[in-house]
């Protein structure tokens, strides 16, 4: 079959794959690869076991995978054909240097636009689909622009919002898509060609089309305001714990205002993920660079409150249970950042781990999607792990259990079989206010949820 352009997206991780798989079902005309320099990903994504769990994604790629969606390890050649290149690499917080601990690491980024430019022959669009600083673009073209071979590329920014958990549906039904180019001729012309690839089956007004710096700026800005609402609900879990007041009702009632709203104000034992630490602490730096530091200060505390709420949660475990750990089975239920997603960057869990161990908890942690990542996460931690898919396993001789992540099948247990193999008094950290208290609390547990009074029989 002929097709009608060939689009190539570099980086196979959990914005490249889930993204690339949904633009070649809607899209069939076009042919569509997936290149990264991960060959065992590849072979992944090539394979019955793709390598990332997200509801709804293996049937999409199965469906179209060596149809007109294709993964490979053959950049240079993915390249040449390519009309239009996503980059979809990999942006961390940098870990050396300067703005070490906060700027974006953006070596892999470029490394990538010096590998579009020595293997391409003609004219090809650019889309930033990595979350960047602002006026990277201008970086991007710099290099691009460098080519003797008089081949031009246009560089659009096309920031991803997809939520990991509820990918496919984020992608099939995005609140909105952002496209930012420069509003010169050639960029409209090429930001025409992106937006019809998204009209194929998002509504023409949800396409948002924008300048390059503010396309940029927003993706930081949204992940920040989305941090920033867990950060404030969770200050107030700290002040509902010493007042008597439950966290709950205050996030029913406040987010019932319409120009509040009721999403991301569930209060947790802090947030996790890739994007939102690194992109705050990413906006953070370009504040200061700008010799912004009250701007810069603001968004600070966003990060710093989410450290605190993890630290508190800690501290708490150990002071209600006697003031010490060591010794004693803790089983964490959950390892993932979130629900439905095998994911575990930036999870609390593993400084919840990391803190329990060096109080000399015995950890056994159990997740039914999480548990091969969190080896990875702990291989270099010192201290008593084990790891148990089975959650009445985890549980068996522990002294507490600490929810550490909200998947559905931790509030269907079987919590008096649970109790029964369990040391007493048994205890229940609920970092995440998904279970029934009152009732695991008739059962016989002492129970410690987040912003609301705790539920103990000691008198
Ligand atoms: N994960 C999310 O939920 C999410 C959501 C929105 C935006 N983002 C942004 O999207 C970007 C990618 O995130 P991710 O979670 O998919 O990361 P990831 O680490 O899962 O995937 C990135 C992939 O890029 C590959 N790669 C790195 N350098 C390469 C190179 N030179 N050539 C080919 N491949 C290369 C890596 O091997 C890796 O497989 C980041 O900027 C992130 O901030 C992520």
């Amino acid at each position: 079959m002929e097709f009608k352009r060939n689009i190539l997206c570099i980086g196979a991780g959990y914005v490249g794959g889930p993204t690339m798989a949904v633009i070649a079902q809607k899209c069939p005309e076009y042919r569509v690869e997936v290149v990264d320099i991960n060959e065992a990903r590849i072979d992944a994504w090539n394979s019955d076991e793709i390598p990332i769990y997200e509801p709804g994604l293996d049937e999409v790629v199965k469906e179209v995978r060596d149809k007109n969606l294709f993964f490979s390890t053959d950049i240079p050649n993915g390249i040449k054909k390519a009309d239009i290149i996503f980059v979809s690499v990999n942006t961390p917080t940098k870990t050396f240097g300067e703005g070490a601990g906060m700027a974006s690491d953006l070596q892999y980024w470029e490394k990538t636009a010096h590998e579009i430019v020595a293997h391409s022959d003609k004219n090809k669009i650019i889309v930033e689909k990595s979350t960047l600083p602002v006026r990277t673009a201008e970086a991007m073209e710099r290099i691009l622009k460098a080519n003797s071979r008089g081949i031009k590329f246009e560089v659009l920014s096309n920031p991803e919002f997809l939520a990991e958990g509820s990918a496919v549906r984020d992608l099939y039904e995005p609140d909105r898509v952002l496209i930012g180019a420069h509003r010169s001729d050639d960029g409209l012309e090429a930001e025409r060609e992106l937006v019809d690839i998204y009209a194929h089956w998002v509504p023409r007004e949800r396409i948002i089309t924008t300048n390059l710096w503010s396309s940029e700026l927003s993706k930081l800005v949204a992940n920040a305001f989305l941090a920033q609402r867990i950060s404030s609900i969770n200050a107030i879990s700290a002040l509902c714990e010493k007042a008597d007041a439950d966290v709950s009702e205050i996030s029913y009632a406040v987010g019932s205002d319409s120009r509040v709203g009721a999403k991301f104000l569930n209060s947790s034992v802090g947030f996790g993920g890739s994007c939102f630490k690194k992109d705050i602490l990413n906006l953070v730096y370009i504040a200061k660079s700008y010799g912004l530091a009250e701007v810069a200060e603001y968004w600070e505390w966003v990060v710093r409150m989410n450290e605190y709420q993890k630290e508190r949660f800690v501290r708490r475990i150990v002071k209600e249970m006697f003031n010490t750990v060591a010794g004693k089975k803790i089983a964490l239920f959950g390892f993932a950042f979130k629900a439905n997603t095998g994911d575990t960057r930036e999870s609390p869990a593993i400084m919840v781990t990391e803190r329990l161990l060096e109080e000399r908890a015995l950890v056994s942690i159990t997740d039914p999607k999480a548990l091969d990542n969190a080896k990875l996460d702990l291989s270099e931690m010192n201290g008593a792990v084990t790891y148990e898919p089975d959650p009445y396993k985890a549980a068996d001789g522990a002294y507490a259990i600490a929810v550490m992540t909200e998947w559905q099948e931790y509030k269907d247990l079987d919590f008096e079989k649970i109790y029964a193999s369990m040391k007493k008094p048994a205890f229940i950290f609920d970092g995440r206010n998904i279970l029934d208290h009152k009732k695991l609390y008739e059962i016989g547990f002492n129970v410690y949820p987040i912003g609301k009074s705790a539920l103990t029989h000691f008198e």
